[in-house]
C-alpha cells in the first residue's frame, strides 16, 4: 500500500529527498550551539575573558543564521514536495475514476469518492510534509543530543535511557487503538458529504417541498456525528501529550536533583549542567516530535487505505485484450440475458431475456416504473455487463468491442441526462468534436431543438450554466437527443427522452427520425402509448421480464398490460 501511494511523489522526489538533508544541517547547528554556550560560560565568563566571549558569541550568531537558512530551505522544499505529491495523487485518482463503470461508482458512491479526492488526499499531504521534515530531524536530533549528553555526563544520561522505552510502549498502544476510530470517522465524513452533495444537486426540490428545516436538521446531525467521532479519536491520541509531559518533567526534575548535587559537590561545572539541561530539552523535544509523527501516521493511515482502495479497484467494464473496432450494423441480440445490480442470481433485475432485433428496426419499450426498461437498454452500450448470457451488437458480443467504438455506435440518451457548463454548441459537440455547423443544425432540426435555440439572443453560443440550468426540461431533452444524433450512431436509445416534450413536438421528432434515421436501429422507451405506437415492434416489460412483443395492433389483442395502459391513456384523452 505504502509503495503504491508514495510512488506518486514522482517528479518531486528530488525535493522530498533534499528536505531531510537540509534538516540535518539545521539539527547539527542546533545541537552544537549549546556546546559553544558551555564553553562561553566555563572558559569565558568565569575566567573574565571578554575577547573569548565576543568571539564565541559571533560564532554562535553565525551558526544560528546557518541553522535558520537551512530551516527555511527545508520548509520550502517540503512544501513543494508535499503539494506536488498531493497533485499527482489527486490527478491519478481522478483518471482512475474516469475509467470506472457505473457499477464501480455505485460501489463507492460519488460522495465517498469526493471525500477521498479531497479530505483524504489533504490528510496524506499534511502527514507527508510533516514526515519528510521530521522523519530525519527528530531521530537525528535525538541521537545527536543523546551522544552529546552521554559524552558530557554518562551517569546522568541513564535517566532518559529509562524514559525512551516507556514512551515507545505508550505510543504503540495508542496507535493500535486509534486506527479503527479514524476509519469510522472518515466513513461519517462520507455520509456528511453525501448529504451536502445530494442537497446541492437537489436544491430546487428541497425548496419546492419546503424541506430546508429538515435538511438543516439532517446536516446538523451528520456534522455532530463527525464531531463526536473526531473527538473520540483525537481524545485518545491526545492522551499521548500528558503522558509525554509526565515523563518529560520527571526526567527534568531528576536531572536537576542529581545534577544539582553533582554541581554542589564540584563533580560538574555549572555551564556543563545548563548545557546538559538544554540537551535534555532537545531530547524530549525530538521524542515529542516522534510521537506527533506517530499521530499523523495514525490519522493518515486510514486515508491511505481509502485511497489505495480506489487506486487498486478494477473497473468492471474494460476493453478486451484484442478489441474489435468495427461495428457491422445496428442489429441487437439478447441471448438468455440475466442481470443483477448486486451480482446475485437470486436478486435479478432482468430475468432470462431473449430478443432479436434487426438492424434499422424501431423498437418501442413500455412498462410500469421499475419494470427494468432502463436496465435492459443499459446493457447495449455496456454501461453495465450482463450477469449471465450475452448481448450482441452487429453479430458480436458487446464485450469484444473497444468501449470507444461500441459507445460511438450506440448512442444513449439517458433518462437522467445532464448538460455541462459551456455553450449549447460546446455541449452538442460532445457527440462529435469535429461536427460542422451544418451537421449541428441538421441534428438540432431532427431533435426539434433548432427552433428554440434560434430564438435565444446568442443562438448556439448561449451559455448553459452549470448543469444546463438555463433551459427548460423539454428543451434540455431535445438538446440531449441532438447531441446523441451528432454521433451518427448505428443504434440510438431514447430512454424516456421526450417525457417533458409536448405531444406535437414528440410526434415531429419521431417523424424526423423515421425520415432521416431509417437505417438506424432506434429504441424508444416511453410512458405514452402515442410515443411508441408507430414502432415496428413494441416490447412490454413487466418486473424484469418481457411480457409481450408485437405491433401496436397485435398487442391491443394479446397483451392485457398494454391494453390497460392504452385504455387509461385513451380515457384521459377523451375526457
Ligand atoms: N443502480 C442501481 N442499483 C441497484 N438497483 C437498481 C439500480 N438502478 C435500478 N435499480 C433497480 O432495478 C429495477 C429496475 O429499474 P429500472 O431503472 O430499469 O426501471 P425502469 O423500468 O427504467 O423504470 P422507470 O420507468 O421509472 O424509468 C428497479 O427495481 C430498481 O430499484
Ligand atoms: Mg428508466
Amino acid at each position: 500500500m505504502f509503495r503504491t501511494i508514495f510512488s506518486h511523489v514522482g517528479q518531486y522526489k528530488k525535493q522530498a529527498l533534499l528536505t531531510p538533508l537540509t534538516m540535518i544541517g539545521e539539527v547539527a547547528m542546533e545541537v552544537l550551539i549549546p556546546t559553544v554556550m558551555a564553553l562561553i560560560i566555563d572558559n569565558g565568563i568565569k575566567k573574565g575573558r571578554i575577547g573569548y566571549v565576543a568571539g564565541m558569541g559571533l560564532l554562535m550568531v553565525g551558526m544560528a543564521i546557518v541553522s535558520l537558512s537551512f530551516g527555511a530551505l527545508a520548509g520550502r522544499l517540503s512544501a513543494v514536495a508535499a503539494m506536488g505529491f498531493a497533485k499527482n495523487l489527486r490527478s491519478d485518482l481522478f483518471h482512475k475514476v474516469q475509467d470506472f463503470s457505473f457499477a464501480n461508482v455505485d460501489k463507492f458512491s460519488t460522495a465517498s469518492l469526493t471525500t477521498r479526492l479531497t479530505t483524504d488526499v489533504t490528510n496524506i499531504q499534511n502527514a507527508f510534509m510533516m514526515f519528510i521534515r521530521s522523519a530525519c530531524r527528530a531521530p537525528i536530533m535525538l541521537i545527536f543530543a543523546l551522544v552529546m549528553a552521554i559524552r558530557m555526563n554518562s551517569r546522568l544520561s541513564v535517566i532518559f535511557l529509562c524514559a525512551v522505552p516507556a514512551l515507545a510502549l505508550v505510543m504503540g498502544f495508542i496507535m493500535t487503538k486509534a486506527h479503527p476510530m479514524f476509519k469510522a470517522m472518515l466513513a461519517l465524513y462520507d455520509k456528511m458529504n453525501s448529504g451536502v452533495q445530494e442537497n446541492l444537486i437537489g436544491i430546487r426540490t428541497v425548496k419546492a417541498f419546503v424541506r430546508e428545516e429538515y435538511e438543516n436538521k439532517k446536516f446538523t446531525e451528520n456534522t455532530e456525528a463527525v464531531r463526536q467521532a473526531q473527538v473520540r479519536a483525537e481524545k485518545l491520541v491526545i492522551t499521548t501529550m500528558p503522558v509525554m509531559q509526565f515523563i518529560m518533567y520527571t526526567c527534568i526534575i531528576s536531572i536537576l536533583w542529581f545534577g544539582g548535587h553533582m554541581a554542589v559537590k564540584g563533580q560538574m561545572e555549572t555551564g556543563e549542567l545548563s548545557t546538559f539541561i538544554t540537551y535534555v530539552g532537545q531530547i524530549l523535544m525530538s521524542l515529542m516530535m516522534i510521537s506527533f509523527l506517530f499521530m499523523m501516521f495514525i490519522v493518515s493511515r486510514a486515508s491511505m487505505q481509502r485511497i489505495y482502495e480506489v487506486l487498486t479497484e478494477k473497473p468492471t467494464v474494460t476493453d478486451p485484450a484484442s478489441p474489435s473496432d468495427d461495428v457491422r450494423d445496428g442489429s441487437v441480440v439478447f441471448d438468455n440475458v440475466s442481470f443483477s445490480y448486486f451480482d446475485d442470481m437470486n436478486n435479478l433485475a432482468l430475468d432470462h431475456i431473449d430478443l432479436t432485433i434487426e438492424s434499422g428496426e424501431t423498437i418501442g419499450i413500455i412498462g410500469g416504473t421499475g419494470s427494468s426498461k432502463t436496465t435492459l437498454v443499459q446493457l447495449i452500450p455496456r454501461l453495465y455487463d450482463a450477469t449471465e448470457g450475452t448481448v450482441k451488437v452487429g453479430g458480436k458480443d458487446v464485450r469484444e468491442y473497444s468501449l470507444e467504438a461500441l459507445r460511438n455506435n450506440v448512442a444513449m440518451v439517458l433518462q437522467k441526462n445532464v448538460l455541462f457548463s459551456g455553450t449549447i454548441k460546446d455541449n452538442l459537440k460532445w457527440g462529435n468534436q469535429d461536427a460542422t455547423d451544418e451537421e449541428i443544425t441538421e441534428a438540432c432540426k431532427a431533435a426539434c431543438a433548432h427552433e428554440f435555440i434560434e430564438r435565444f439572443p446568442n443562438g448556439y453560443d448561449t451559455d448553459l450554466g452549470q448543469g444546463g440550468v438555463n433551459v427548460s426540461g423539454g428543451q434540455k431533452q431535445r438538446l440531449c437527443i441532438a447531441r446523441a444524433l451528432l454521433k451518427k450512431p448505428k443504434i440510438i436509445i431514447l430512454d424516456d427522452s421526450t417525457s417533458a416534450v409536448d405531444t406535437a413536438t414528440d410526434s415531429s421528432i419521431r417523424k424526423a427520425f423515421r425520415e432521416k434515421l431509417a437505417d438506424t436501429t432506434t429504441f424508444i422507451i416511453a410512458q405514452r402509448i402515442s410515443s411508441v405506437k408507430d414502432a415496428d415492434r413494441i416490447i412490454v416489460m413487466d418486473n424484469g421480464k418481457i411480457s409481450a412483443v408485437g405491433t401496436h395492433d397485435e398487442l391491443l389483442e394479446t397483451s392485457h398490460i398494454y391494453r390497460e395502459v392504452y385504455d387509461s391513456q385513451q380515457k384521459g384523452a377523451d375526457e
